[in-house]
Formats: structure tokens, sequence, C-alpha cells
């Protein structure tokens, strides 16, 4: 039974789930809160499948445990990986980030040529292709497999002098027609402003760019106002990380508004 006050529960391999965090906050302001990443093990996109799905099947059982009433999964390699999995596994409403996506994406492009960027993992699931072909066969589709831009971005993205480069080295491979860029990892609209920054230099057709948090967050709140289960009162937003308290919270701070009020905890898987 789900009640109103429980919490809503966010995760992610990391901390780049918390730009999902941020669209539910403003959307849904009066929610109570558990976001969960597993920072000790990140980067997940370069892991083979059953480790992965191990590695999520603790942090949902954790997730559980909490009493929440809806689990939103805030990282494209999980939802890729593990999505069908937890569907089976559990009875609790499950809402992730790449169909989410795929819908805005396939909404917003007039030319049908659509290109995403994300991890190794994700990539080679063939998860966002499946996703969009159920909306159109005719999309064109150009994948980028972007290996070292979530540790980069986790590990303080700005000090990294080679991040341009390494920026480039990425977009220059979507197609040069697409008019529509999927940022197929949630820590990649972290670094939005120097995707579009190397975009202005280099040769493509981008008008949109898709941040799958926006439509997850609407996805959310269809469901609890469908089932009655929206919540008028907020009171906590825990986070949890599965590292070091001391090292993460510089990066939550970075991504959460000033006004936003968290506790910072640490989960022992
Ligand atoms: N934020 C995760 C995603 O959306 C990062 C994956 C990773 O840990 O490599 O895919």
């Amino acid at each position: 039974m789900f009640t109103n006050s429980m919490p809503i529960a966010v995760f992610d391999s990391g901390f780049g789930g918390i730009t999902v965090l941020k669209q539910l906050l403003k959307l849904l302001p009066n929610e109570n809160y558990i976001y969960l990443g597993d920072n000790a093990n990140i980067p997940y996109g370069s892991k083979p499948k059953n480790q992965i799905i191990e590695l999520t099947s603790k942090m949902v059982d954790f997730l559980i445990k909490q009493n929440c009433k809806i689990i939103v999964i805030a990282c494209n390699t999980i939802a890729a990986s593990t999505y069908d999995i937890l569907k089976q596994k559990y009875n609790i409403p499950i809402i992730e980030v790449i169909s989410n996506g795929v819908i805005d994406a396939v909404n917003n492009t007039k030319n049908n040529n659509i290109s995403i960027m994300a991890t190794e993992f994700t990539v080679n699931s063939k998860a966002y292709i499946e996703k969009i072909n159920e909306y159109n066969k005719n999309i064109k589709i150009t994948q980028v497999a972007c290996k070292e831009l979530c540790p980069m971005i986790e590990n303080d993205w700005n000090s990294h002098d080679n991040r341009f480069e390494v920026l480039e080295d990425y977009l220059k491979n979507i197609d040069s027609d697409s008019d529509t860029l999927i940022l197929g990892c949630t820590h990649y609209p972290l670094i939005i402003n120097d995707i579009k920054e190397v975009l202005k230099s280099t040769n493509n057709s981008i008008k949109n760019i898709i941040d799958p948090a926006y439509h997850t967050a609407l996805s959310v709140k269809e469901y609890l106002e469908n089932n009655n289960i929206l919540n008028d009162n907020h009171q906590y937003l825990d986070i949890y990380t599965t590292e070091s308290i001391q090292k993460e919270s510089k990066l939550i701070n970075m991504i959460l508004p000033s006004n936003i009020y968290y506790t910072l905890k640490y989960a022992n898987l």
C-alpha cells in the first residue's frame, strides 16, 4: 500500500541522477525524496551487464527498505540493462529515463535524424534504438559512446584541461544532419554549456538538445496524480551515497539550487 507522504526514490550510479531529482523538485516541490548514488562503484557504463544488475539489485533493495512509493531510475545505463528485470521482480511503480527522453526526441525532430550521446553500455545495448523504432522506424539514428565523460564529470569536470578536446572528439561523430541530440547519460546535462560551445564550433545541424530528465519528471507527476498519491507537504530530502560523504557534497551543491535543503547520509548496501 503506497501512501502520499512516502518518499519518491531516485537513484543513479553516482550523482548525475541529481539532474533528474532537480527537475522533480521543480515540478513536485511538495514531495519527500530519497536519492541514492552508488559513487563507490561508478562508472557503470563500462561494466558488464551481470555486474550492473548485481549492483542495481542492492540499490533497489535498499530503496524499498526506505518505504518509497515510486522508484525513478535516473541512470540510462541502469535503465538499459536492468529495467525489465526490476519491473518483473518488484511490485512497485518504476519510471526510467530512456523511454521519456525518446518521447521528447521523436516529438522534436523535424527531419527524422537523431543523434545520441551515451555511455558505452547504453550504446551497445541499443536500448535507445529499440525505443525510437517503437515510435517511428524511419528515423535515422547515430549513437556516440562517450566513455570518458561520466568519470570526468563525477571528478570535477572543470579541472580537466583536456575537457574541450575530449568533447570535440565525441561530438564530431554525431551525424552532421541530425537536428536533435539526446543527452543519453544523466551526467551530461551538467556540462550542457560546454556541449553547446563545442557544437557551435563543429559542423552540425542540431536544433534540439534533449535532456530526458524533464519528461521523466512529468511522467512521475502524471503517475502520482492518476493514482491519488501526490503529497502536499515536503518534509525531507535525504541523499545517500555509498562513498565518503565529505568528498561528494561539492558536486551536489553545484547541481541543486541553494534554497534546497538536504541531509547527506552514508548508505551501507
Ligand atoms: N548517469 C549514468 C547514466 O545515465 C552514468 C553511467 C555510468 O555510471 O557510467 O548512464
